[in-house]
């Protein structure tokens, strides 16, 4: 329970924000990377897909989006009669950051003949101006869904998209994005970590990048990551991604050992600033007025929708 002094009055936000989701008929979703205090009062806690997945699913009126602004952003894009609000509206995503949609939309223009694949860590405009979205549960599927021979263009995650290639085999045109947490793993010092343990599984997530990755055990997305500590018959595991996932890691498989990997330098560079900008304080305020909330341009949306429907239902007829 975290109770905080306002005003000179104690406040529970766990319990405020019990009282309030019954009465708005809110969900609250949350990614694996928020805060343990935000992930424990949510309805749901998972990867990007699984989040898009419940967003599309839900029948509550008000969706509390615990993570950054493309995913919130994905919500409103399936839900446009739904109140979507976002704890902290300033949350972003370097990835989405790194690949604005005038610049890109002129990336495809002298690309002709190519799909377009885009991470979900993206805005809506960038959505709008692809043929498929994935995320890093399905990004290799996704392009498996296209003929051999197709020419592709993969966004903006060069991480994730070099890692694609390697498992497809499809040479992809890729962005040069990456994200700002898993670029700063240190090779160096994850060596030197197996090595003080070596019966330990070394997991990363895809948007780490190639030389890192190069010494995975397992590379998946966090949801996947948090499947192979529960399943695997290994005792220990060095997490090669942010650190909020070692909470429910822990929670989901209570006696094995997580060892965070360390990012270069000794800065806390292993947390998304950005998923750390919401709090349990500005989730209860966010809930209680309703704001800030996401809206999307309805011609934006409309266009946005179809690359996001092609991924949730595995279909490319219309790409
Ligand atoms: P997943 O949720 O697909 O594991 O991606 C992690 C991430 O960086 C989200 O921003
Ligand atoms: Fe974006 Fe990286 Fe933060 Fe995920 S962890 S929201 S990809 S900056």
């Amino acid at each position: 329970m975290l109770i905080q002094i306002t005003d000179g009055a104690p406040v529970d936000h766990v319990d405020a924000i019990a009282r309030l989701k019954r009465e708005r008929n809110a969900i609250i979703l949350a990614h694996y990377y928020q805060e343990p205090e935000i992930q424990d009062v949510a309805d749901y806690v998972g990867d990007s897909l699984g989040l898009s997945q419940q967003a599309a699913a839900t029948d509550a009126d008000v969706i509390v989006f615990a993570g950054v602004h493309f995913m919130a952003e994905t919500a409103k894009i399936v839900n446009p009669d739904k109140i979507v609000v976002l704890p902290d509206l300033e949350a972003g995503c370097s990835l989405a950051d790194a690949c604005p949609a005038d610049a890109f939309q002129a990336f495809i223009d002298a690309h002709p003949g190519h799909k377009v694949v885009s991470y979900i860590n993206c805005s809506a405009a960038v959505k709008a101006i692809s043929d498929v979205i994935c995320t890093s549960s399905n990004a290799a599927d996704v392009v498996r869904l296209f003929p051999a021979d197709q020419p592709i263009i993969f966004a903006p995650d060069r991480n994730l998209g070099a890692y694609v290639q390697q498992e497809t085999g499809r040479d992809l045109v890729l962005w040069q994005g990456t994200c700002q947490v898993h670029e700063v793993f240190s090779e160096k010092k994850l060596v030197e970590l197996k090595i003080r343990h070596p019966d330990a599984a070394i997991i990363a997530h895809p948007e780490c990048e190639p030389q890192v990755l190069r010494h995975a055990d397992h590379i998946g997305s966090t949801a996947a990551l948090l499947r192979y500590v529960q399943q695997s018959e290994r005792q220990t595991f060095i997490v090669v991604t942010e650190s909020g996932i070692l909470h429910q890691m822990a929670k989901d498989a209570p006696g094995k050992t997580l060892i965070p990997a360390p990012p270069e330098g000794n800065c806390a560079c292993n947390e998304c600033p950005h998923m750390r900008r919401n709090t349990l304080e500005k989730l209860h305020h966010a809930l209680r007025d309703l704001t800030p909330r996401i809206e999307v341009p309805e011609a934006v949306r409309q266009a946005a929708l179809k690359p996001l429907q092609r991924m949730l239902a595995r279909d490319l007829s219309a790409a």
